[in-house]
């Protein structure tokens, strides 16, 4: 089979950390695009230097400009302003925005028939953005940022109950922010549901926790947000659609009346494969769940509405 030519917008922590799993995991070929003379070019060598040892033979190339991207199967758009501590992903709206739409523009005049991931914060104004400026259809494009937050909530889970990751499934829906949508009811160990193993008031701390997952990494950090499990996500969400695994995964994707909710971006299960967004898997919610996945769809649509572009 061919490989695979996927674009990596952004040569960061994130980008450059999702472009070394994507080598060494033997994705495809890697294109690390970012504005900075050199950065690219010199992460992409550094990392093509270690193709020996890790044994993987995709190129990795770093560039300044969009031509040599031409044709990609898969864009990540991870450029922009991350957060410093005491910053909201929101307080990033504007700026990104004007940094998603030209990146945006180039990506889509050299391959407009990719599929697009998002990673940019506010994570689903900034998809919002990219589907208005690229046209893309919505089976094409998504943001990353369930896998995200529900590979936080399953750690979390595995280190409270001293069991393998392995075990644990979880899932969180709506937006990437304060008012994302960890759900308990929908998250197991072994196929034991977590409310059977944990007490309401356990099960609490680890959703506050994951809630503010992004802003505990931070604050420790100081100089910017996490990237090791961005990078992973994205990463997970690559291997489903390559190698047409059928995943069904949260990510931000564009509703049109499931849950009630139309036209925005969003985080609920989809089936992801080779032909993208295959379709938005609607879970039965109690009433108390509903009203969380509004309030959350409800401080999207204000986001959107404030872009300033
Ligand atoms: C996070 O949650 C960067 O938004 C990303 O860490």
């Amino acid at each position: 089979m061919a490989k695979k030519k996927i674009t990596v917008v952004g040569a960061g922590h994130v980008g450059a950390t999702t472009a070394q799993l994507l080598a060494y995991k033997k994705l495809g070929h890697v294109f690390i695009v970012d504005v900075l003379e050199g950065i690219p070019q010199g992460k992409a060598l550094d990392l093509m230097e270690s193709a020996p040892l890790e044994n993987f033979d995709s190129r990795i190339t770093g560039v300044n400009s969009y031509e040599q991207t031409a044709n990609s199967d898969i864009v990540i758009i991870t450029a922009g302003l991350a957060r410093k501590p005491g910053m909201t992903r929101e307080d990033l709206r504007d700026k990104n925005a004007g940094i998603v739409k030209s990146v945006c523009e180039e990506v889509i005049k050299y391959s407009p028939n990719c599929f697009m991931i998002l990673v940019t914060n506010p994570l689903d104004t900034m998809t919002w953005v990219a589907k208005n400026v690229t046209g893309l259809d919505k089976h094409r494009i998504c943001g990353m940022a369930g896998v995200l937050d529900s590979t936080r909530f399953r750690s979390f889970i595995a280190m409270e109950l001293g069991v393998s990751n392995e075990d644990v499934h979880a899932t969180v829906l709506g937006l990437h922010g304060n008012d994302m949508v960890p759900m308990p009811r929908y998250s197991s160990v072994a196929g034991i549901p977590l409310t059977e193993l944990l007490s309401k008031e356990k099960i609490d701390e680890l959703v506050d926790r994951t809630k503010k997952g992004g802003a505990e990494i931070v604050q420790l950090l100081k100089t910017g947000s996490a990237y090791y499990a961005p990078a992973s996500s994205i990463v997970n969400m690559v291997e489903s659609i390559v190698l047409e695994k059928n995943r069904i995964v949260p990510v931000a994707a564009y509703l049109e009346g499931e849950y009630g909710i139309d036209g925005i971006f969003m985080g609920v299960p989809v089936l992801l494969n080779w032909s993208g967004i295959e379709k938005v898997i609607e879970l039965p919610l109690t009433d108390e769940e509903n009203k969380a996945l509004q309030s959350s769809a409800e401080a999207v649509r204000q986001s959107v509405a404030q872009l300033s572009i």
